[in-house]
């Protein structure tokens, strides 16, 4: 079956899609994008990309280029073409194609891409199989709740970390603070117990997963604080994990070579695995996105 992509209003083979050389975000990554992933058949959290791609786009004034509710039909169409069951859709909107010249152009229009993979179905035994994450500076710009697809820090820490043998990097500002992973968001159960993750500000991408999470805990009666933790805070740790679109609710098992807990699994991970995935089949994604309106 060959892979089928959305290019500006057509759905080309994707071997063939393209993209002008003078579009914005191969110049400048001027552009934001969104990763949804696709849980047995369904699009997990979409309200909750959409908002914030509406967030992103509006705090960059770039146009959507299409209404959100023909975004939603696209993203769909691209899944069902692909057959994407489990997968993901990923989403990339630039501010277009124009002369290069650092101001936004007058007339250039926002360009659309969506693509779409499957992926193996979410497997809660693999999720709960321990990573190890490596600490790094946090050497990127300040607005990181605008998911722009200017990610080098993000690639660079990506790639130390396998480099290190880990599967992910988290991200200390100059504090000393844990902000969050490359590409998901960082979570501890503290040596007290209490269950952390950043709070959302500009610090952090505010991940669906996580709102998922804590919908999903809130519910459930768990406690839990959003508020910045630090590397000793996170090396005492009982427990930890990491929540993305793509990563779901994986434990981590290791930090910097240093086990977390006695290096398996920790009691309250295994239950917010257990907690998401029991979530999204339900709800389907975090009801109250109003948190980018
Ligand atoms: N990344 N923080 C960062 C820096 C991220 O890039 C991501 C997601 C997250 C988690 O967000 P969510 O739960 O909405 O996926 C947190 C995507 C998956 C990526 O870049 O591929």
């Amino acid at each position: 079956m060959s892979r089928i992509a959305y290019v500006n209003g057509q759905y080309v083979p994707h071997q063939d899609a393209a993209i002008h050389i003078e579009d914005r975000g191969y110049q400048f990554a001027d552009g934001v994008y969104e990763v949804f992933a696709v849980h047995q058949g369904r699009l997990v959290g979409e309200q909750g990309h959409m908002d914030r791609l509406g967030h992103s786009l509006s705090e960059l004034q770039i146009d959507w280029p299409v209404s959100a509710r023909a975004l939603g039909v696209i993203i769909r169409e691209v899944a069902r073409r692909n057959r994407v069951r489990d997968g993901l859709v990923y989403l990339q909107i630039t501010r277009g194609v124009a002369r290069r010249d650092h101001p936004f152009p007058d007339d250039a229009e926002s360009a659309l891409v969506v693509t779409a993979r499957r992926t193996p179905p979410l497997d809660k035994d693999q999720l709960r199989q321990g990573v190890g994450v490596i600490t790094i500076p946090d050497i990127r710009w300040l607005r990181h709740d605008i998911k722009s697809v200017s990610l080098l820090p993000n690639i660079l820490g990506k790639q130390q970390a396998r480099e290190a043998g880990a599967y992910e990097a988290w991200m200390v500002n100059e504090d000393g603070m844990i902000t969050e992973g490359t590409s998901s968001n960082a979570w501890i159960v503290t040596k007290d117990g209490e269950l952390v993750t950043h709070n959302a500000a500009y610090a952090i991408l505010n991940g669906i997963t996580r709102l998922s999470l804590l919908e999903a805990a809130e519910a459930a009666g768990v406690q839990f604080s959003e508020r910045a933790f630090s590397v000793d805070e996170a090396m005492q740790a009982k427990e930890a994990f990491v929540t993305s679109s793509t990563s779901h609710v994986k434990a981590v098992t290791n930090i910097d070579g240093q086990s977390v807990g006695n290096g398996h699994i920790g009691e309250m991970t295994a239950r917010m695995l257990d907690l998401y995935v029991d979530f999204i089949e339900t709800k389907g994604g975090p009801q109250n996105t109003n948190t980018w309106n």
